[in-house]
């Protein structure tokens, strides 16, 4: 029997103008495209090329003229200032228009670059939507990463103005945002002219003169403005991710093919109508939070939910439920991550008893593969589709799902389902060539790869091609390994670089291990992903001191914790290391990562015929025994 989704997934590759034009008529654009698909710069594709629009448009003024103004467009949730603040489309749209004003006043125009740093609340999304609105591009990074991040960003992106807030909270903690951007302004070498600081009463950020502008004051003074037509090809963000070095990628998304892909992905893929509630229980800082908290819900009228708080803790494992019977959610979306935190304070489920769930029809899972305990226990308890979803910062939005608004497939555990449409998805071996059903090898994407997702990086053609195209030829490297099986299921496994995935948060053990090598008394060092029940992955670093140094390891290991907090973030959770006295190599002096690695997860593992002194895996057994892996955790 075809199915809908193979019509569409079949059309989308024979005829993507066709395709992808029909979905582009749903959108307003104040000049229409000349050509749907631009391969005239092969292997730099562009979509809607000719065409003009403007997202902030498409997301907010578009339902207002569709008679939507009074509808909720945003409800903030936010259990640990305990508030709950709804804005219709005409107030957001209003309170976007005026911050655009406020960005104009400090001299933003189209092109400019404004940097993001806000915890949950909807300034961070007002400030998103307001660059949109002027043609400005924003650059979101996340609350949890230190200065030190933040000025990397500030150096590559080069923003005209910073927007930030004086603080966030976590659970219980005030954590001062302004300090760390001071910090971060101190450190970089590119000096933004102005930040605007949305002033928190539960700290107030000390201001610059001059420099700081205080949103609130800022905002009586400013005159709305309308929306800046840009051209479809032009950026609308740029999100910084992981690469395999400290300096991270800067993913740029244009304003037309994303705003298409995404208005599209929600009736096809998540099922929800304009009008419908949607809750994307991620981070604006995260691709997640760019593109299912602010822009696809709004983009197809839905009212979307902003959430200031975690699934356990604020106050407890109940608020997930709480949230979705309160607003009336009829489709979420998470990480495996925050399930497995409930499922751990609430095993029996009791707490979801308390709620009427009646209005809630699908769970999304994306960032990390769904465990199947986690999937059981889901869809046990809320008795709903449980939909695992694959993607990446640099798509956007699913490389594979079960697409629930075309066919819902039946779920295989440890599967994403299938390619989404626009997406040709196989595996090949390291010589590109395809391997057969069921076997393992690279997932890549036969080019043109649809709109939505990442044109080029930053300023940065080289390694957009270096790290995606040229591994490949005419393919996209997903850089993640797996295989597909005879049903055309997707089956995601693992990365092929040092990419790690720490709590659906990715990260690069390789930034890590710079940070690590930095510390004075280190020689060698490595830093691996070994498995964690609650976080998926958690860092583990293996130090080599050099040779007479004698302190006491455990400062020395205190000392590189704190020094990947300061420099990395928080949000890197990495609270392990151990000393040993050499790691395992390779005859050519290749540390044997997928050695150490195998041994921590208690996983059987071959002697490799490469290795240089076989003996050495003992002593990795003892060390990690020593700190609670490998044997000590059977
Ligand atoms: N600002 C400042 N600090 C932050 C932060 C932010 N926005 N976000 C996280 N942090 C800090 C946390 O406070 C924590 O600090 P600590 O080491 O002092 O405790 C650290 O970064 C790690 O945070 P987190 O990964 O959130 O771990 P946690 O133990 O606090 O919570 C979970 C665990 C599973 C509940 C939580 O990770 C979660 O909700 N994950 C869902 C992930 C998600 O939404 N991913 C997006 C893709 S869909
Ligand atoms: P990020 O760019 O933070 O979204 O992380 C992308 C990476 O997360 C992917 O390359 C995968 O390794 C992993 N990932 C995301 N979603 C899934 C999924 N549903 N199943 C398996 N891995 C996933």
């Amino acid at each position: 029997m075809t199915t809908l989704y193979d019509e569409a997934h079949a059309r989308s590759l024979s005829d993507p103008d066709g395709f992808w034009g029909e979905a582009a008529e749903t959108c307003f654009w104040y000049k229409k495209w000349d050509k749907v698909l631009d391969d005239s710069n092969k292997p730099f594709y562009r979509w809607f090329t000719g065409g003009e629009t403007n997202t902030c448009y498409n997301a907010l003024d578009f339902h207002i003229d569709k008679g939507r103004g009074d509808q909720a467009a945003l409800i903030y949730d936010s259990p640990v200032t305990d508030t709950v603040k709804t804005y219709t489309y005409h107030q957001l749209r209003d309170t976007v228009a005026r911050f655009a004003g406020v960005l104009a006043d400090q001299g933003v125009v189209k092109g400019d670059r404004v940097i993001i740093y806000m915890p949950m609340i909807p300034e961070a999304a007002i400030a998103m939507l307001a660059c949109a609105r002027l043609g400005a591009i924003h650059s979101v990074v996340f609350g949890g990463f230190a200065a030190n991040e933040l000025a990397t960003r500030i150096d590559d992106a080069k923003p005209k103005v910073v927007v930030s807030a004086s603080c966030g909270i976590e659970v219980q903690r005030v954590i001062e945002y302004k300090p760390l951007l001071d910090g971060a302004i101190d450190a970089s070498t590119h000096k933004p002219e102005k930040c605007v600081i949305f002033q928190r009463p539960m700290a107030t950020a000390d201001m610059i003169a001059g420099r700081d502008v205080d949103w609130i004051e800022a905002m009586e003074q400013a005159t709305p403005r309308d929306c800046v037509p840009v051209a479809a090809t032009d950026p609308l963000y740029i999100l910084y991710t992981s690469g395999t070095t400290g300096q991270p990628k800067g993913v740029v998304r244009d304003n037309g093919g994303h705003l298409v892909a995404l208005k599209w992905t929600m009736k096809n893929i998540y099922d929800v109508d304009a009008g419908d509630v949607y809750w994307a229980a991620s981070d604006v800082g995260w691709v997640v939070g760019h593109s299912y908290i602010v822009y696809g819900p709004l983009l197809r009228g839905c009212t979307t939910i902003l959430f200031e708080g975690k699934p356990v803790g604020t106050p407890d494992a109940g608020v997930f439920w709480r949230v979705i019977a309160q607003h009336q959610v009829k489709t979420m979306f998470t990480a495996p991550t925050a399930f497995r935190a409930i499922k751990r304070e609430d095993p029996q489920a009791e707490l979801i008893q308390q709620y009427d769930l009646s209005h809630f029809k699908v769970l999304f899972l994306a960032g990390e593969r769904t465990d199947p305990d986690t999937l059981h226990w889901a869809e046990k308890n809320l008795g709903v589709p449980v939909i695992d979803h694959w993607w990446q910062t640099e798509t956007g939005w699913a490389i594979a799902a079960n697409c629930m608004g075309l066919h819902h497939y039946p779920v295989k555990e440890g599967s994403p389902t299938k390619a989404a449409p626009g997406w040709d998805v196989q595996v090949v071996d390291d010589a590109c060539q395809p391997v057969a059903p069921g076997e393992i090898g690279a997932l890549v994407v036969k080019l043109p790869l649809p709109p939505g997702t990442l044109p080029t990086l930053w300023q940065n053609d080289a390694r957009y091609l270096e790290s995606y195209l040229e591994e490949f030829p005419g393919y996209y490297k997903t850089a993640d390994a797996g295989f597909i099986d005879a049903e055309g299921y997707i089956y995601v496994m693992s990365r092929t670089d040092d990419i790690i995935n720490v709590a659906g948060h990715r990260l690069s053990t390789g930034a890590m291990e710079e940070v690590l090598a930095d510390h004075p008394d280190v020689a060698e060092c490595a830093v691996l992903g070994v498995a964690d029940q609650l976080k998926g992955q958690l860092p583990v670093g293996f130090l080599v001191l050099n040779a007479g140094v004698e302190r006491d390891e455990g400062e020395i290991i205190k000392e590189v914790i704190q020094m990947v907090r300061e420099r990395i973030g928080p949000v890197a959770a990495f609270k392990t290391a151990t000393v040993v006295k050499r790691l395992p190599k390779t005859r050519s002096g290749k540390i044997l990562r997928g050695t150490i690695q195998k041994i921590a997860d208690n996983e059987t593992y071959k002697v490799p015929a490469t290795i240089d002194d076989p003996t050495i895996l003992n002593e990795m057994e003892v060390a990690l025994e020593g700190i609670g892996y490998a044997k000590a955790r059977s």
